[in-house]
């Protein structure tokens, strides 16, 4: 796997148009913390209970991955949608700008049906209409640019594909305000998802707190 110095040649992303947030997630250091601040995080947003077993349960009865789908997972960091879709037998390309938390995925998430890519999911290169499913578990909110990452989903979905999101929605808060101002975060209203995907119909949603799920589906 290339090195973090060669990130810019590979991702076809310059350092400096990182977001903070991004650029955080180059390091050892938080890659190898990853996967502990994961499973607790959604309970601490959230303000309730909202174990990873949880999540993976919803997403499996929503989406149904399957063997012989091809998945795309956009900002895999520890692996954690990978690992469920591999699980149910589906084929993953699990993707991230961080070769550290690349790294960190495949040593926790070694399954043969899960690939690992470096490349930025808003220009990702990759074959128009090649996925039957694409999973972004956050990586909404740390992205430079969302809407263009949806716009890329859309053009790499297959006709009737599925895309399944995770996100903190905007809640008003001083704390979100900070990590706006601070990390280069973006919170979106709920409302502003279905906005980013005018060719796309939503078929479910749940949320918690400011943690929203949902499905859509591209005409
Ligand atoms: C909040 S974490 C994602 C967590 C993970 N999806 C999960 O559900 O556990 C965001 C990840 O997205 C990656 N990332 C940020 N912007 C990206 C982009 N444009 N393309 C690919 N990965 C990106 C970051 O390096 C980071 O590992």
């Amino acid at each position: 796997m290339t090195q973090a110095r060669h990130l810019e040649e590979r991702v076809n992303i310059s350092k400096a148009a990182l977001t903070p947030a991004q650029r955080s997630n180059l390091l050892d250091f938080t890659a190898r913390g990853y996967a502990l601040w994961r499973a607790r995080s959604l309970a601490l947003l959230s303000g309730g209970p909202l174990s990873l077993e949880r999540e993976a349960a919803y997403f499996r009865a929503r989406c149904r991955p399957a063997p012989s789908q091809q998945w795309l997972d956009i900002g895999t960091s520890a692996g954690f949608y990978a690992g469920v879709l591999a699980s149910a037998g589906a084929e993953v390309l699990a993707c991230d700008i961080s070769p550290a938390m690349l790294r960190e995925a495949a040593r926790r998430e070694g399954s043969p049906n899960i690939r690992y890519a470096l490349l930025n999911a808003e220009a990702s290169g990759l074959p128009s209409q090649s996925f039957d499913g694409v999973s972004i578990g956050a990586t909404l909110n740390e992205t430079a640019d969302p809407e263009r990452m949806l716009g890329e989903v859309h053009r790499l979905l297959r006709p009737g594909g599925q895309l399944w999101i995770m996100a903190l929605a905007r809640d008003g808060s001083a704390l979100q305000g900070l990590l706006t101002w601070l990390g280069g975060l973006t919170f979106p209203d709920e409302a502003q998802l279905d906005t980013w995907l005018p060719q796309m119909r939503r078929t479910d949603g749940w949320r918690r707190a400011n943690v929203v799920f949902g499905r859509w589906v591209k005409n």
